[in-house]
């Protein structure tokens, strides 16, 4: 997760601007939107170009073998090669809508572990959030102060550390928004006082209304990963929060949010009108010696962040 993160945010650095946020605008949005149908489409028919080579590959192979051909060797080498590519193109794509798949598995001490789906690059590990982490999640939601006043929006189940923290404090609701169908298999069945959404944070926080807003929620846990292909609009802390303002502004205080963070400044330098930095407390990080995703650059400490919100004068509905 550490090294997705840090990626994502380099990739973003560039985008953290004032120009940056113009991109909320419609046009450049349905721009992006266009864009990504395009590459959509494309790998469509590179894929329909490949799949249809392999079958004729597979054709010529046979019609060989019939013959009794001695040339049998040279289309059958082919043939396999064809379908070793094709096995690994699989095994790299992401789903249909550009969203890569999570698994649970286990690590050397029997632990559960995130990895994704599909092959990592050579040398690189898929695991991308380990058990060792569920002191930082407990922390994370300590500073949220949750009460049995709040309604309470988490974004990730993950491994369930930050779910069970949240549910043994007993808010008044708790919704959890989950995209991976693997993973939300895992919550609890019936789990008490937590609904479950299926869907991504982008897809559920963009079902609002400016005149009626639909969810309320007076404090909330954003620890997501970049495993949904969205188009960039500057830092993913960033489009989260803007997109979370119809949700947050009419709800009771605190209006807080905590989350993953890995660069405290970078997150302060990312806020959108209307939120700013309450704190942000150096946690150590203790990784085991096989935790393949904390590089040393990457440094040893994460951040418990909690921001504020204030909507006076930065949310006018129906503007
Ligand atoms: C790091 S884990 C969450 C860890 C969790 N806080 C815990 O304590 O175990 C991230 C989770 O976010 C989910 N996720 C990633 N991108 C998402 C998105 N755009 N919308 C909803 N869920 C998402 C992943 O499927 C994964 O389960």
């Amino acid at each position: 997760m550490l090294s997705l993160d840090a990626a994502l945010d380099a990739s973003s650095d560039a985008e953290d601007t004032p120009a940056g946020r113009d991109e909320t605008s419609k046009e450049s949005r349905r721009g992006a939107l266009a864009k990504t149908l395009e590459t959509v489409r494309a790998r469509r028919e590179t894929l329909a170009r490949e799949t249809s080579a392999t079958r004729r590959a597979v054709e010529a192979a046979a019609a060989d073998k019939a013959e009794g051909s001695d040339a049998v060797e040279l289309p059958r080498a082919a043939r396999l090669a064809a379908l070793r590519d094709a096995a690994a193109r699989k095994r790299k794509a992401p789903a249909e809508d550009g969203t890569r798949r999570i698994r649970v598995t286990r690590d050397a001490r029997g632990d559960e572990q995130l990895e994704l789906c599909g092959a990592p690059a050579e040398g690189a590990s898929s695991v991308v959030m380990m058990a060792w982490e569920r002191p930082y999640m407990e922390a994370l939601v300590d500073a949220l102060e949750v009460t049995p006043a709040d309604t309470v929006l988490e974004i990730g189940y993950g491994l369930g550390f930050s779910c069970a923290a949240i549910q043994r404090r007993r808010p008044r609701r708790h919704v959890v928004v989950e995209c991976d169908p693997g993973v939300r298999a895992r919550i609890p069945d019936g789990a008490d006082g937590v609904e479950v959404v299926a869907a991504t944070w982008q897809a559920y926080l963009a079902d609002a209304n400016d005149n009626f807003p639909i969810h309320e929620f007076s404090a909330v846990f954003f620890d997501d990963f970049p495993i949904v292909a969205t188009p960039s609009r500057g830092s993913r802390w960033r489009s989260f929060l803007e997109a979370l303002v119809p949700h947050i502004a009419w709800a009771a205080p605190p209006r807080r949010v905590v989350g993953y963070c890995c660069d405290a400044e970078r997150l302060r330098a990312a806020l959108p009108d209307g939120y700013w930095l309450e704190r942000a407390t150096p946690f150590e990080l203790t990784p085991p010696a096989d935790c393949p995703y904390v590089s040393e650059a990457a440094g040893d400490r994460c951040f418990v962040v909690v921001i504020g919100f204030d909507p006076n004068g930065v949310y006018e509905p129906g503007a």
